[in-house]
């Protein structure tokens, strides 16, 4: 019996123009089928956790969106945060509720926006992690690294856990520098964190007591009226209060250090989806390479290519996309912005946010 969590907020800005803050890239179809990110996260458990179990956490502006897309959720699964204030409270306000139906439940914790190819294999390494947390271990999805990212979490493996395949966690590293990174994938013993999680919430919530003493009183207080009449008065006043962090540095950095983490190394197609590269790396291409995001390649009106090469291109206006002659290029067409730049310059487009955004 597992629990699924999933915290959907963050907008996704090395997505822009298609991610928007009022339009978070969760909510889009980016796995070549009709289903958002969401959707496919919530399918993708359906073998571990049915509708009544699964829950989601998500900011006032997207509630009415992700309750149109989750038709199959009880309206009380989706729990609505009145701001944002990172993952760690999102995560945490959810444990506390399935504490109150059952405080020894098991629940995952899956980000709502990454791409996963194998889904049997995916399930059967939760059904994995179960065991170690079970065993009151905070548990990780480790995935091999291949490149020096600097934008993950990292684990350092230990030794097997009674007879594996869970693994002791020696250390937690969220987000290190780009050096740190490089000598963590030259030493072959760390693994990225997948952003996954699997716990007792009863773990969970005593070890964000002793490291986030504050957040946890806070959500202690909401979870207290959350069945009252007042859930809403108690919830609008702490939330704010709460502190912005994300889990990684409020609770795994810390429970790594007094050996509380556990991983188990898995290869399941993952990806976190986090620029228009990765994302064309992952979804099928044609025979020159090029990849049409949400609809496909062979057979799509809206999109005529010829003689290109490695393009990702994603219509999401309406219009026409037509390319002649060019390669390795991203072409985003939105309603209000078009977006044209390298393949190898992905992760650049985040600063052009920052720029749209310091010119307000
Ligand atoms: N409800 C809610 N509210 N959800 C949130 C909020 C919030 O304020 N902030 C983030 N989330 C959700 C995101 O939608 C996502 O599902 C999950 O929490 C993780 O947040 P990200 O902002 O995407 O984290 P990240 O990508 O920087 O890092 C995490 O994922 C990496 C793998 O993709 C970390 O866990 C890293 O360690 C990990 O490597
Ligand atoms: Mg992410």
């Amino acid at each position: 019996e597992l629990y699924a969590v999933v915290p959907a907020g963050g907008s996704g800005t090395r997505l822009w123009p298609l991610s928007r803050a009022g339009h978070p890239k969760f909510l889009h179809p980016l796995t070549g089928t009709d289903a958002s990110l969401l959707q496919a996260t919530v399918e993708r458990l359906a073998p571990l956790a049915d509708p009544s179990r699964v829950l989601i956490v998500t900011g006032v502006a997207h509630a009415a969106a992700v309750a149109r897309q989750l038709t199959e959720l009880p309206a009380e699964n989706i729990l609505v945060e009145p701001s944002p204030r990172d993952s760690c409270a999102a995560i945490a306000l959810a444990a506390a509720v399935i504490a109150r139906r059952d405080p020894e439940a098991i629940m995952g914790s899956f980000a709502a926006d990454h791409l996963i190819a194998e889904n049997d294999r995916f399930i059967n390494v939760i059904r994995q992690a179960m065991t170690g947390a079970r065993q009151g271990l905070l548990m990780t999805l480790g995935i091999t690294p291949t490149r020096p990212e600097t934008g993950y979490g990292y684990v350092q493996c230990g030794g097997p856990v009674g007879d594996g395949p869970v693994l002791s966690v020696e250390e937690f590293k969220e987000k290190p520098l780009y050096d740190v990174a490089e000598s963590y994938v030259k030493s072959g013993n760390y693994l990225w964190n997948a952003g996954m999680f699997v716990w007792r919430v009863d773990v969970f919530l005593s070890e964000l007591a002793r490291q986030q003493p504050q957040l946890h009183a806070g959500i202690a207080r909401i979870a207290q009226a959350w069945d009252s009449p007042s859930r809403e008065e108690v919830l609008g006043e702490v939330w704010q209060t709460l502190p912005r962090i994300s889990v990684d540095y409020a609770v795994m950095e810390g429970a790594a250090t007094v050996g509380r983490v556990g991983t188990v190394p898995g290869d399941f197609g993952w990806n976190d989806v986090g620029d228009f590269h990765t994302l064309g790396e992952v979804l099928t291409a044609d025979s020159g390479g090029n990849v049409v995001v949400g609809s496909d390649v062979l057979n799509t009106p809206s999109v005529l290519l010829r003689e290109t090469e490695n393009l990702v291109v994603v219509p999401n206006s309406g219009r026409l996309v037509a390319a002649l002659g060019v390669r390795d290029l991203i072409i985003v067409d939105t309603p209000d912005a078009v977006l044209v730049c390298p393949r190898n310059r992905a992760q650049e487009v985040k600063s052009l946010v920052d720029e749209l955004k310091s010119k307000g």
